[in-house]
């Protein structure tokens, strides 16, 4: 039985979720069911020098692929592919399988559907945060923008909202994801974990992409990580990406949308937030996270 759902929101506009066990995940087109794909994620076997970069839709994933890549690599050429190629809600296990290695694996899923041997084998994981209000814009965008078969998206800010704060999006609700990562901390303490948060990596970008060296176990000097960081600026990003031969997503955008790389900075919430809508948000925001120890930067 397929597992494709409309999620509709209040204004009676839909948009098409994988649905899952009480997730929704994106309506990726797979050669297989969404659920057998997840059970054959869930048992892929997983190499040593594989990375894996988690975090909920929108939390700059897009920019730490890239910044890990050239980590990993050395070197600051763009990677040659798009993080797409390593997303592992939309490829099947055998496309991943067959990757090169060093791999940067990515997902938006939670812990519990990512491979079992990433517990056994302490895979390295990249955890992004980032600050819920600034990724609802951000997600609006994106889901809004698209249009392509299923995944067209019609409602206005408000409705989109009002579906996000509730759950009913792509991804689920960005509540329950952050506090299931914390939650589940207690199953993943033997692998190694770098947290980072967008706002941290927009302030100060340079000793946190050091610190990311080390943890990739690729050191590396601050003169190539600065390197890294201006290859990596938003600016630049957006044009190698937006500019690539191989950009197989360039057609999925309605016309005159941004994409993957919108606008890139920390705070554009307060452009879109009505008074009414920030104070709902922040009561969904107090009452969600009350017994959270995440501290989130709205600045
Ligand atoms: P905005 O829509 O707020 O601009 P993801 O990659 O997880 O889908 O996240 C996308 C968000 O990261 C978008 O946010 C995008 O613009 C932002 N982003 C992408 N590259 C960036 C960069 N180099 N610097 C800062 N933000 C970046």
């Amino acid at each position: 039985m397929s597992s494709l759902k409309k999620l509709t929101d209040k204004g009676g506009n839909s948009v098409y979720a994988h649905c899952i066990d009480g997730h929704y995940f994106p309506p990726f087109p797979l050669d297989v069911e969404f659920a057998t794909h997840l059970e054959n994620i869930k048992k892929m076997n997983i190499r040593d020098d594989d990375v894996i970069i988690v975090g909920y839709a929108k939390s700059g994933t897009h920019w730490m692929w890239e910044v890990a890549g050239m980590l990993v690599a050395g070197s600051t050429d763009y990677i040659r592919q798009l993080k797409e190629h390593q997303f592992m809600e939309s490829k099947e296990v055998a496309v991943l399988d067959a990757l090169t290695s060093p791999r940067l694996l990515n997902t938006h899923m939670a812990f519990r559907f990512l491979p079992s041997e990433v517990v056994s084998k302490r895979t390295k994981v990249i955890y992004l945060l980032r600050n819920p209000k600034d990724v609802a814009v951000s997600l609006y965008h994106h889901v809004w923008g698209m249009n392509k078969d299923n995944w067209v998206y019609n409602g206005t800010w408000d409705d989109f909202l009002d579906a996000y704060l509730q759950g009913n999006v792509w991804c689920g609700s960005w509540f329950d994801s952050v506090l299931d990562w914390e939650k589940t901390r207690p199953a993943r303490s033997e692998m190694p974990v770098f947290t980072l948060h967008y706002e941290d990596m927009k302030k100060d970008p340079l000793s946190n992409v050091q610190r990311l060296s080390e943890f990739l176990g690729a050191p590396a000097s601050s003169e190539f990580c600065q390197r890294v960081v201006e290859a990596c600026s938003f600016k630049k990003l957006k044009q190698a990406k937006d500019n690539m031969e191989e950009n197989f997503l360039r057609d999925i955008w309605k016309p005159g949308c941004e994409g993957f790389y919108r606008k890139g900075e920390v705070g554009d919430w307060k452009n879109w937030f009505t008074v009414a809508q920030n104070e709902r948000f922040d009561a969904v925001y107090g009452e969600k996270m009350k017994h959270s120890k995440l501290e989130m930067q709205f600045e």
